[in-house]
């Protein structure tokens, strides 16, 4: 028997909320799982023999040994972990340069709450390993892997009046969405489909080859930062800033559509960030198990 009128509008309501999730533009959360994922393969790579079995002994039993399976989990508890959001990103007040004390907070204000200060954080706190802490290193551990990458997506240190671009509607090829997923997401889904085979693993490859090709040179130069005693995170921070002003931003605005120029133009950015994350992850973390302790205990936020 059909339901009567009022209820079939009780019916036709989910399935409506339902069409309408699945019409709207994604809302971006950091680089896709892809991009975490790859980041933290590379940085694998280089860990040295101290800081891999540091790791080891601190990934949850369910990472099945490899630190590229939990880089994403941040994202996941996103929501959850409520407090946890704004440290995914920075933003400016509309201008190509990121400064600490102006940018790195939260919507309320709080100091060091954005990305920066998250990578600074973590960073402090895992130099507690070995010594009776209260801190839960498991889960610092997996927000400094999953922070170090985003800090490197251009957008994630963009424009608070855009959000980081979240906000500005575009076309990417024929697909309707926003800028900020075309660099979480979309920019490294069509390298993979279109030059790796729909392989996310021989993207990978590709990008260490490069490291001990074409970029080997380089390498030394993304190790280094101006300031000595912190973390790099604010260099990172001013580089993103700089490539999303010269590269992401450029030339684009609302309800544009982005196709081949546009891909060919910025996928080197992309393959590059990801790439000096991986390899600056692992210098953090051979620094962290297997450093100079002495140095670096001398962490200081900027
Ligand atoms: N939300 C607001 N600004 C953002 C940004 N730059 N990146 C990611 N999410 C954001
Ligand atoms: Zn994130
Ligand atoms: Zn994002």
């Amino acid at each position: 028997m059909a339901p009567p009128p009022h209820q079939r509008a009780l019916l036709l309501f989910p399935l409506i909320f339902l069409l309408l999730l699945l019409l709207a533009p994604p809302r971006a959360d950091a680089w896709g799982k892809e991009g975490h994922i790859m980041v933290c393969k590379i940085a694998e790579k280089y860990l040295s023999e101290k800081a891999a079995a540091a790791v080891q002994a601190l990934l949850p039993e369910s990472a099945g040994g490899e630190l590229s399976t939990v880089c994403p989990w941040a994202d996941e508890v996103r929501w959850h972990y409520h407090w946890s959001s704004p440290l995914h990103y920075a933003n400016t007040p509309q201008v190509c340069n990121f400064k600490y004390s102006r940018d790195c907070h939260n919507s309320r204000g709080e100091k060091g709450m954005c990305v920066v200060g998250a990578i600074n954080n973590y960073t402090e706190q895992l130099y507690s390993y070995g010594q009776k802490t209260s801190y839960n290193l498991t889960e610092s551990l997996m927000f400094l892997a999953h922070f170090v990458g985003d800090v490197h997506q251009p957008l994630h240190v963009g424009y608070e009046e855009d959000e980081g671009g979240n906000t500005i509607i575009v076309h990417w090829y024929r697909r309707k969405t926003n800028l900020h997923h075309v660099w979480d997401v979309s920019i490294i889904d069509t390298a993979i489909k279109d030059f790796y085979n729909r392989s996310m693993d021989t993207m990978v490859e590709a990008l260490k080859m490069n490291l001990t090709g074409g970029w080997s040179d380089d390498i030394t130069h993304w190790e280094n930062c101006k300031n000595k005693w912190a973390t790099c995170a604010n260099d990172y921070a001013i580089e993103s800033i700089h490539y999303s002003c010269n590269y992401a931003y450029k030339d684009v605005e609302q309800d544009i559509t982005l196709g081949d120029d546009y891909f060919f133009t910025r996928y080197p950015v992309v393959e590059k960030r990801l790439a000096q994350a991986g390899i600056r992850l692992a210098l953090i973390l051979n620094r962290i198990f297997d450093g100079d302790k002495a140095d670096d205990r001398l962490l200081q936020v900027q």
